[in-house]
């Protein structure tokens, strides 16, 4: 599914409608040039996902974890790693289950991670922003997004 994000309030509904449907032990990918909103649609899903804590970006810690009720939800950006095997290194496999987890710029790790739930594909021309949606809730996104 495409969408057209008209403004950062359209971004705001996509993080509530996905944290609707995201459920422990799932796996989100975010992709997008720098500046595409990944972050942007991180933090509010953090919040719709019940996080309290401020959501800042992870490309220089490489992870952030934010406690939500039931489960912790982990935001790695990929960005900055070399290869896979320093994606391996940082153990992620480990704590995938049983938590959320949010990845930007998960190409890198792609082959070595759980099929994503949601597949978020933001893009930004310097005039129009829009997103294309895939998972296996996009159809679900799809019904309820007017
Ligand atoms: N519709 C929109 N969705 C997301 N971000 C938007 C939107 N409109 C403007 N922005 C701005 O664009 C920037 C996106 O930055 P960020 O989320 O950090 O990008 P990324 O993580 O993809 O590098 C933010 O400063 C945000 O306020
Ligand atoms: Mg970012």
């Amino acid at each position: 599914m495409q969408k057209i994000l008209t403004d950062e309030k359209d971004t705001i509904k996509l993080a509530e409608m996905s944290a609707d449907l995201i459920k422990k032990g799932d796996v989100i990918f975010l992709y997008g040039e720098l500046g595409a909103g990944k972050t942007f649609y991180t933090r509010h899903l953090c919040r719709y996902l019940g996080v309290t804590e401020p959501v800042s970006s992870p490309s220089y810690v490489l992870l952030n974890q934010y406690h939500a009720p039931d489960y912790i939800v982990n935001h790695l950006d990929l960005y900055r790693l070399g290869d896979a095997d320093e994606v391996f290194a940082l153990g992620i496999t480990e704590f995938l289950e049983n938590n959320v987890t949010i990845i930007e710029w998960p190409l890198l790790a792609e082959e070595l991670l759980p099929f994503p739930a949601l597949k978020i594909s933001f893009s930004y021309d310097g005039e129009t922003r829009a997103v294309e949606i895939e998972g296996k809730y996009s159809k679900e996104l799809e019904k309820i997004w007017h």
